[in-house]
């Protein structure tokens, strides 16, 4: 097998989209998703138990229409690549079981991956720049971390990560505060489109002087939720656009302020930014004009692709394949918690 023209499918279970993703090398043929989220929507939060079981209905029409749209049939991959965690265990369990029946039924190699290395591996897409050195804002719904990504399969170092919520969860919180629904992140930037960033002046986490001393890249927002909290209370007549679009602010400055501090430090001087949050228009605006301001050099994934999908599964599954990594035993145990340290099970 050719590791330029590898063919990779990349399957992701880890919370409620079930994604599967096909790659050629660094070329994306295929990224299907359906999602349990309307499913979860009346109980404001993902199910884990509804997860699971949308994951297994829905299994064996994603992977059929993935193959469709590569135009490829199962028995042309070269190699299969399963979210092994961060997750939901059970979600997770159902995306590992059925990633190592293909492989063993086709007797093909099978990567385990780690969920937040496979956000960042998605910017190698569709292009032929070198994904690193780097240094990686992924911010998620349950991650939020500033990363040197020195080799994505095999040496990356955090350098700060959220000491409370991560950003994608405070989109989700405030979003519920202002009953603007679930998920709160685009809820939120859309709603935000019509108000005033600059109407409310709402705390940065961890950016005063003595703060920055032992947390100079992490980040904290239920300082935040508590200020919007108590602004609403007391303000009964408050406009909601302002208050999304102020809030929206306080969080996406904060996540730049510390991405690019760290970018410029390091001497690094690309940064990526991925995971769900980085869907959001305001950070990819301000983003864009930040780093221009500093001379950086910016990547952040196609809207579509920053969100949970199987094209960023099969994307570090390719990465692995391309620089001769051993493929994952097949009886690997997923992993609820593991951190990016563990790129490859
Ligand atoms: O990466 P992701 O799809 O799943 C996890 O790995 O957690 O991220 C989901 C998070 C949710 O908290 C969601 O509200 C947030 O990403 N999100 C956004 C936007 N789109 C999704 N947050 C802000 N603005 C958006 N446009
Ligand atoms: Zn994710």
């Amino acid at each position: 097998m050719k590791s330029s023209g590898v063919l990779v499918l990349g399957i992701e279970t880890s919370c409620d989209e079930t994604a599967v993703g096909i790659v050629r090398g660094r070329k994306l043929l295929a990224n299907v998703i359906s999602s349990s989220v309307d499913e979860h929507a009346r109980f404001g939060g993902v199910v884990p138990e509804i997860a699971s079981r949308a994951h297994l209905e829905a299994m064996p029409n994603v992977i059929a229409k993935a193959l469709s749209d590569a135009k490829v049939s199962l028995k042309d991959i070269d190699a299969f690549a399963v979210t092994a965690g961060p997750g939901l265990i059970g979600a997770l369990l159902v995306g590992t079981s059925s990633a190592a029946g293909l492989a063993l039924a086709l007797d093909k190699p099978l990567y385990g991956v780690n969920h937040l290395s496979a956000h960042i591996a998605v910017d190698s897409l569709n292009s032929i720049h070198k994904l690193d050195p780097a240094i990686a804002l992924l911010v998620s719904g349950g991650h939020s971390s500033i990363l040197q990504v020195n080799d994505l399969t095999s040496d990356v170092k955090t350098l700060g990560s959220t000491i409370d919520d991560a950003a994608g969860e405070a989109f989700d919180k405030i979003a519920r505060i202002l009953e603007l629904g679930f998920p709160g992140g685009p809820a939120i930037d859309r709603e935000a489109k019509s108000g005033n960033p600059d109407a409310i002046e709402f705390p940065r986490g961890l950016t005063l002087a003595r703060d920055l001393v032992d947390h100079k890249y992490d980040f904290s927002f239920s300082g935040l939720k508590t200020a919007v909290s108590r602004y609403l209370a007391k303000t009964p007549n408050h406009l909601r656009a302002d208050v999304a679009a102020s809030f929206q602010e306080a969080v996406v400055d904060v996540l730049l302020m510390k991405a690019i501090g760290a970018a410029k430090d390091s001497g690094i001087e690309t940064l990526i930014i991925a995971g769900g949050v980085a869907a959001n228009s305001r950070l990819r605006d301000l983003a864009s004009e930040r780093t221009t301001k500093a001379g950086l050099q910016l990547r952040i994934p196609p809207m579509d692709l920053c969100t949970d999908n199987g094209a960023m599964v099969a994307a570090i599954g390719s990465l692995a394949v391309a620089k001769g990594l051993k493929p994952s035993q097949i009886g690997f145990a997923a992993d609820s918690s593991s951190g990016i340290s563990k790129p490859i099970f």
